[in-house]
């Protein structure tokens, strides 16, 4: 199969490119409406892109009737978020929060999910989760404008949680004890059991 993209309506590719470009790690994000509503949902279009500073991007499409969906609006608004592990223990619940609830409706309380206070952001943290990373807003950029349009979150990473549980001898994270999960195209999630090494070229 072979297809010209330029000129054409980028949606359509959706389904393949999501497909393609695989597995990707999930952004499980709390963020917090002005007026305290603290929302909940995961997001796959996401990676870091350096250290120094420490940046995470995760890209919230516009919705087919081009409004922002509430993570991107709250973040706008109050510029804090908080990344969260995707992980196996967690998948169904991850799933769970993708759930497309009224603004004022908060995915924590609907899901029972306990939080606590994040350390340096003022958006609260789920508990229990093998790791999350509190972050600040650098910048949003947006990717077209129209209905289901990318928007960069560049995100500063302010605060690091880690379990010690998932941690190694050399207080790295371990993939067996962490035990992520990733997205894949349809409804194809993946595991991260079957492991191998490759010694980097000199
Ligand atoms: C695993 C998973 C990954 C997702 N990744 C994305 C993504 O990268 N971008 C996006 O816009 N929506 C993504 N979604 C859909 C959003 O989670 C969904 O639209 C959600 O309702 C947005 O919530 P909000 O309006 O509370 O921000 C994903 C859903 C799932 C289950």
């Amino acid at each position: 199969m072979e297809i010209d993209v330029q000129g054409k309506h980028g949606e359509q590719f959706y389904s393949l490119l999501v497909g393609l470009i695989a597995p990707r790690p999930s952004a499980w994000v709390t963020s917090k409406s002005p007026a305290g509503i603290v929302n909940l949902a995961p997001f796959s279009f996401f990676n870091m892109f350096g250290v120094n500073p420490p940046v995470v991007v995760f890209s919230p499409t516009l919705r087919p009737d081009g409004s922002k969906k509430d993570t991107h609006l709250n973040i706008e608004a109050t510029k804090e978020f908080v990344i969260h592990a995707s992980t196996e223990q967690h998948v169904d619940l991850i799933n769970q929060s993708s759930k497309l609830l009224p603004h004022h409706e908060s995915e924590v309380d609907w899901l029972k999910l306990p939080t606590e206070p994040s350390r340096v952001v003022d958006v609260p943290k789920l508990v229990g989760i093998p790791w999350a990373l509190e972050c600040k807003l650098q910048q949003i950029v947006p990717l077209g404008g129209g209905p289901v349009s990318g928007n960069l979150i560049i995100g500063e990473i302010v605060f690091i949680h880690v379990d010690d549980a998932i941690l190694d001898e050399k207080n790295l994270p371990d993939p067996r004890k962490l035990k992520s999960v990733a997205r894949l195209g349809g409804e194809y999630w993946c595991r991260t059991q079957d492991l191998f090494t490759q010694q980097r070229p000199k």
